[in-house]
């Protein structure tokens, strides 16, 4: 029998069920059910409290000015912008990522300079010392700062500490590492990140503290425990990058107070993280001639221009199923330009290796990077370079056609900056691109024509 106040939680989705069962019977996982134990709540805690201060819902008008909410501006231009120009008191924010990606490097710059900048801001740690963190601080020349430091796990004396003394700005790094006294489970389960984030963000609102919270991501990319902590903070942002390049990228995937589409881009060093204002010339594979397999995607990230290598190399499969591997772009995309490679354009890849990288780390996610795909893989599969000076860009359609897509001026432009003279794109944006300052494209309307124009050397 279930004991009483039991309750059992899936630690996948976090949905709360009374009985136990081997499946989540809400997102169909096996074997994530964990028992929790909750504090008995006070006798009549949930009966529904009427008083005459709250006469009901009180319904307003949208036509009432509201002024934008003020800001703490940190100072630290990238990270600013992803958050929507700086962070909103009393906001609370999740900054996700991969172990090791450098979000507690991020974290105290950021602290740093919004306490230079007259924030009064704290920074807690569950994972370090303080020692630690002010040795780190020390090595990233930031001793000078005036972030109040603490080493703390227990949620119980964080709310304390928050309640005796106000901040503007709290990073608690990380949630994962809190536990409540309330609750038997273990730090790091669902019930514990959930009552830590919850109390956290309902300080933070009572408070007008902005509250930063940091959370680990586990293998397969979810924010580890649950997903329940994103539903209840204003921002969340990734900061991703990958191993063996010193890029990364800050990225927000929800928020309450800016745009979701900016992302932040800095350079891990040996004094901490720099900020890359200008990005766009980051991802190209600088020096010497561009070889078969190379075409630069002229692409957007966020308010952005960015130009970017895509590298394509078409092998012999020595196995009876050929190896696709992509390194960041959707393997899901790229067995969709192979098959209308296929299908349209009389490119069958599909007995060969297909491995496709974008170079420096950056992930793509536009669908303008069709274009930019395809035309490696087919200067790969013929062998033929494409113009040294050439950018690529355009989204794919099932039927081969090669589709507009949105900001060619901002690309073009971009690539003229960078010396590049030639564009390879959909026609449609030729007749558009009679901006000043922008390179002549060489106009395609279906795939089938770049391939015709990469296997000819037609770039007129
Ligand atoms: P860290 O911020 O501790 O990562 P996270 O909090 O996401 O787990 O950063 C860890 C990595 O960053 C570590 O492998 C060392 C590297 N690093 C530098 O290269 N330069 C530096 O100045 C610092 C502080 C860290
Ligand atoms: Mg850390």
């Amino acid at each position: 029998m279930a004991r009483d106040g039991a309750i059992y939680t899936c630690q996948a989705c976090g949905a709360v069920h009374t009985k136990w069962s081997g499946q989540c019977s809400a997102c169909t996982a096996w074997n994530t059910l964990v028992e929790e134990v909750q504090a008995s709540r006070p006798p009549g805690a949930l009966a529904p409290t009427r008083t005459k201060a709250r006469p009901g819902l009180a319904f307003e008008t949208l036509d009432v000015e509201t002024p934008a909410p003020p800001r703490i501006v940190t100072g630290m231009e990238e990270f600013d912008r992803v958050c929507g120009g700086g962070v909103v008191p009393g906001s609370a924010l999740l900054i996700a990522g991969d172990p090791g990606v450098g979000k507690s490097t991020l974290l105290l710059q950021a602290a740093a300079a919004a306490s230079l900048n007259g924030a009064s801001v704290a920074y807690v740690s569950g994972e370090e010392a303080v020692e630690q963190v002010r040795a780190r601080a020390q090595r990233m020349g930031l001793a000078h700062a005036p972030v109040k430091l603490a080493a703390e796990t227990s949620l119980r004396e964080i709310a304390e500490g928050l309640k005796r003394e106000h901040f503007d700005l709290v990073v608690i790094d990380s949630i994962q590492t809190l536990w409540s006294d309330q609750l038997e489970a273990g730090p790091g389960s669902v019930a514990q990140v959930r009552a830590a984030a919850g109390e956290l963000v309902r300080l933070a609102k009572k408070r007008r503290t902005a509250v930063v919270l940091v959370g680990h991501v586990t293998k397969d990319g979810q924010i580890a425990g649950p997903r329940v902590v994103e539903h209840m903070v204003d921002a969340v942002l990734s900061f991703e990058g990958e191993r063996g390049y010193p890029f990364r990228i800050l990225r927000a995937a929800k928020n309450r107070f800016g745009a979701t589409d900016e992302i932040g881009v800095f350079e891990m060093g040996d004094s901490g993280l720099r900020e890359v204002k200008n990005p766009s010339a980051l991802f190209l594979n600088e020096g010497g001639e561009r070889s078969a397999g190379a075409a630069v995607f002229a692409g957007i990230e966020g308010s952005r221009p960015v130009l970017v290598e895509f590298q394509a190399l078409v092998a012999p499969s020595a196995y009876g199923t050929p190896r696709r591997a992509v390194v960041g772009w959707d393997t899901g995309r790229l067995a969709m330009v192979l098959a209308v490679l296929e299908a349209r354009c009389g490119v069958g890849l599909g007995d060969r290796d297909v491995y496709l990288n974008v170079a420096g780390g950056l992930r793509v996610t536009e669908p303008a990077a069709d274009l930019a795909a395809a035309a490696a893989l087919v200067s790969s599969a013929l062998d033929q370079p494409l113009p040294q000076d050439c950018v690529v860009f355009g989204e794919i359609s099932l039927s081969g056609d090669v589709r507009a897509v949105g900001r060619t001026d901002s690309r073009l432009k971009e690539a003229a900056k960078l010396g590049f003279t030639s564009a390879l794109a959909p026609t449609s944006s030729k007749e558009g691109g009679s901006t000043p300052g922008a390179i002549p494209t060489a106009g395609v309307a279906r795939l089938a024509d770049a391939v015709r124009r990469i296997g000819d050397g037609d770039w007129k």
